[in-house]
């Protein structure tokens, strides 16, 4: 089995990270350092991500966790990661009561809230976040100022937000004060500080971003900072996109 497939079905990370920790030089086969993500795991393999062994023979080559799915809702101020070398708020402190070592599926900005899946499932995750899925991700934005038919149809064409122009995206202006809006915009990226970005191009600020859908899955009623795991047949719908 390919390496990085094999740390992402021990519930370590996702395989695109696994990739990451053997680049980095994070991952050992057998005591020696292996950076190359696509080398083959042989039966016996004793494979260690940061020092701590996963699957081989040391651990009766039991590598998976029972895999779990969650949905957070994610508030304002905590990171998106299992750790933070500045001790920052991280999301899975939210977790409380989840004994599986769960990571964030994709990233959502520290000031930004709402929908944030969580699994110890690499494969589930690589599904998601495969930019070649295209996943829909919807947010409810407040911004500044006034957005004309003008910027709304720029938001949807595409605009460049630093050497990068972004796909067709779905956008609808819910309310339009004096100073601000309310509006939905879906996208199928995931750049880094995305939408942020996109209304900047177009003369907008957000004031406030929260995500409020991943593919089928809405956020609802879901109180911020609470949590619930995910239906089989939303685990399904999910995989099907
Ligand atoms: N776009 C952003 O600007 N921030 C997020 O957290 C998610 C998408």
């Amino acid at each position: 089995m390919r390496l990085n497939k094999y740390i992402a079905a021990a519930g370590i990370c996702s395989r695109r990270k696994a990739d990451e920790l053997t680049l980095a030089g994070k991952v050992k086969i057998n005591g020696v350092v292996m950076d190359q993500p696509g080398y083959d795991v042989k039966e016996g393999d004793r494979v260690t991500v940061d020092g701590r062994l996963i699957g081989g023979p040391a651990t009766g080559g039991k590598t998976a966790e029972r895999k779990v799915y969650y949905v957070l809702n994610k508030p304002k101020g905590y990171i998106t990661a299992v750790s933070d070398d500045k001790d920052r708020p991280v999301v899975t402190e939210l977790l409380t009561d989840v004994e599986e070592r769960v990571f964030p599926i994709g990233r959502l900005d520290c000031n930004t809230s709402g929908l944030l899946l969580m699994t110890n499932d690499g494969d589930f995750a690589y599904h998601l976040s495969h930019p070649k899925n295209e996943v829909w991700k919807t947010y409810r934005a407040r911004v500044s100022g006034i957005v004309t038919k003008e910027r709304e149809a720029k938001l949807r064409k595409g605009v460049d937000i630093g050497g990068y122009v972004t796909a067709p995206a779905k956008v609808t202006v819910l309310k339009q004060n004096a100073n601000s809006a309310v509006v939905e915009i879906a996208i199928r990226e995931g750049k880094n500080r995305q939408v942020r970005k996109m209304f900047n191009a177009v003369g907008c600020k957000v004031l406030d971003l929260e995500r409020i859908a991943v593919g089928t899955l809405r956020l609802g009623r879901l109180l911020t900072g609470h949590y619930r795991r995910l239906t089989r047949q939303e685990i399904d719908a999910l995989l099907a996109l």
